[in-house]
């Protein structure tokens, strides 16, 4: 399959369909779980991520999970940890990139009065958001979420899904959902995965109206999953 850039591919399919092994594989945290076996091979740019730095891999390919995960410090200091982690010790430079990051994420309006406050204090769609802008604040080029709303409410889901479509001009989007509707309502592309097999992929349009495999007709009309 191919993933292209300012798109989001929406990958749906019904639990332990391999979703979440698939984007692991894409930035190569599954080589952490010793019973991984990887055939076939995943390129970026041309280049088999199997032969680049997987520190620099993990850089480009950033990863945002179902549980948002604050660290215990305030609202700057989970964005500008990463950011110093690059090495940037200048200050201005850093609120830079910071206010950057919150905006693309969507939250910069309800968080630049109160930068000093725990991230635990922020609410569950905050929390997400934050840890979004986390992940852009490293500068990757590509953004992995797996279930990014499966937790929250509608209208924090709607304000994440707002971010999503405004981070593909600059990003190449993957986003897994257990929400077909949410996969409609943002995915340019989706594909369907049963049972660690990619089923099928095709524009989204494509694929909630004319679907050309009878599984994936099945799963989008509710008959299973
Ligand atoms: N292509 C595959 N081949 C073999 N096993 C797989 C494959 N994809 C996933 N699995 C296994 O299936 C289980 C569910 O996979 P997971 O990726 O967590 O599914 P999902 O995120 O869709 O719920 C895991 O134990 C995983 O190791
Ligand atoms: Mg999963």
């Amino acid at each position: 399959m191919e993933i292209w850039s300012h798109e989001i591919l929406s990958v749906i399919g019904p639990s332990n369909s391999g979703k979440t092994t698939f984007l692991r594989t894409l930035n190569r945290l599954s080589d952490l779980h010793t019973a991984f076996r990887m055939s076939g091979a995943v390129e970026m740019d041309k280049r088999d991520i199997r032969e680049m730095d997987v520190e620099i891999l993990r850089r480009k390919i950033g990863m945002v999970f179902a549980l948002p995960l604050p660290l215990p410090l305030s609202i700057f200091e989970n964005v500008a940890y990463g950011i110093r982690m690059q090495g940037v010790r200048n200050k201005h430079e850093l609120e830079q990139r910071i206010e950057e990051a919150l905006r693309q994420g969507y939250l910069w309006d309800e968080v630049k009065d109160r930068l000093d406050e725990s991230a635990f204090k922020l609410s569950g769609g905050q929390q997400q958001r934050l840890c979004i802008a986390r992940t852009l604040a490293v500068q990757p080029e590509v953004i992995l979420f797996d279930e990014p709303c499966s937790g929250l409410d509608p209208v924090s889901t709607a304000k994440v899904e707002d971010a999503m479509v405004e981070l593909k001009k600059k990003y190449t989007i993957v986003l897994v959902t257990n929400n077909v509707k949410q996969a409609a309502r943002v995915g340019d592309k989706t594909a369907f995965f049963l049972s660690g097999e990619l089923v099928e992929l095709d524009k989204t349009d494509r694929i909630f109206t004319a679907p050309q495999d009878r599984r994936t007709d099945d799963y989008i009309s509710g008959k299973f999953g």
